[in-house]
């Protein structure tokens, strides 16, 4: 058993509708969510069953309907709109289906922006953004603008940034859907090496089985709920 002091997210009873009336949905219908400290935590299902949904209500970009989430222990719910937004600068990185990379900015610019938000100067925060897009094979890239970069390409940049300035909590949202095996791989490798560390966590959307090898944990969500999860067999020995 895993004490509650592993915790890193925590969901409890999170229901999230939008619109009113006959047009309103329900798309997360009850959700209980954890992942842990030192772990990967992979969550699937089909299209449309509210996983952005959810992962957008663990980062604190959308209001929750009902339910609480807690982010190493603390409620970003609870915090002012200011406190809110420097626990998310300091402590998260989010990387979007769709990259939301700045056109005017290069790759290099682009992963250095949590860096550059938090104060670093420009040329080591460039230095260090341009480290980690060699490590995901982007080296000879770094220069280039969004507009002349593959959809695979892009994502890196975007998982780049989400990693550069080692936050404690990582989410991704489908981050090797434009890859090829090869790159998924890495950018896998790379995600596992955060989550080893003990005060960190790795949260994964993915459709990808060719990558479910890398979980600790993968939690099955279907139609607003979390129907199971399975925990990485080699955990289950340990
Ligand atoms: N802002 C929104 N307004 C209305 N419906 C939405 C909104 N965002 C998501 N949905 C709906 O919620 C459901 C779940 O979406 P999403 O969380 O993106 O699913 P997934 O990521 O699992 O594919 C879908 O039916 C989608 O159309
Ligand atoms: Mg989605």
């Amino acid at each position: 058993m895993t004490s509650p002091d592993s915790t890193a997210v925590s969901c409890h009873g999170i229901r999230k509708s939008f619109g009113t009336g006959d047009t309103k949905i329900d798309v997360l219908r009850g959700i209980h969510f954890e992942a842990h400290r030192g772990e990967m935590t992979f969550l699937v299902g089909p299209s449309g069953c509210g996983k952005t949904t959810l992962i957008s209500v663990i980062a604190g970009l959308l209001d929750p309907s009902e339910g609480k989430v807690s982010i190493f222990g603390q409620q970003l719910a609870k915090m002012t709109s200011r406190d809110q937004i420097l626990f998310r600068r300091k402590n998260l990185g989010f990387v979007f289906q769709q990259y939301n990379l700045l056109p005017a900015l290069t790759a290099a610019e682009n992963a250095a922006v949590p860096l550059l938000a938090a104060g670093v100067n420009r040329s080591t925060a460039v230095k260090r953004s341009k480290e980690i897009l060699d490590r995901l094979g982007m080296a000879s890239r770094a220069d280039n603008y969004p507009r002349t970069l593959s959809g695979g390409q892009q994502q890196r940049v975007a998982l780049a940034r989400a990693l550069v300035h080692e936050p404690r909590l990582i989410i991704c949202d489908e981050p090797t859907a434009a890859l090829d095996h090869k790159s998924g791989e890495s950018v896998m490798e790379l995600l596992a090496t955060s989550a080893v560390h003990p005060d960190r966590a790795v949260v994964v959307v993915t459709h990808d089985n060719r990558v479910f090898h890398f979980a600790d944990r993968i939690t099955h969500m279907e139609d607003g709920i979390i129907t199971h999860t399975e925990q990485n067999p080699k955990l289950q020995a340990a």
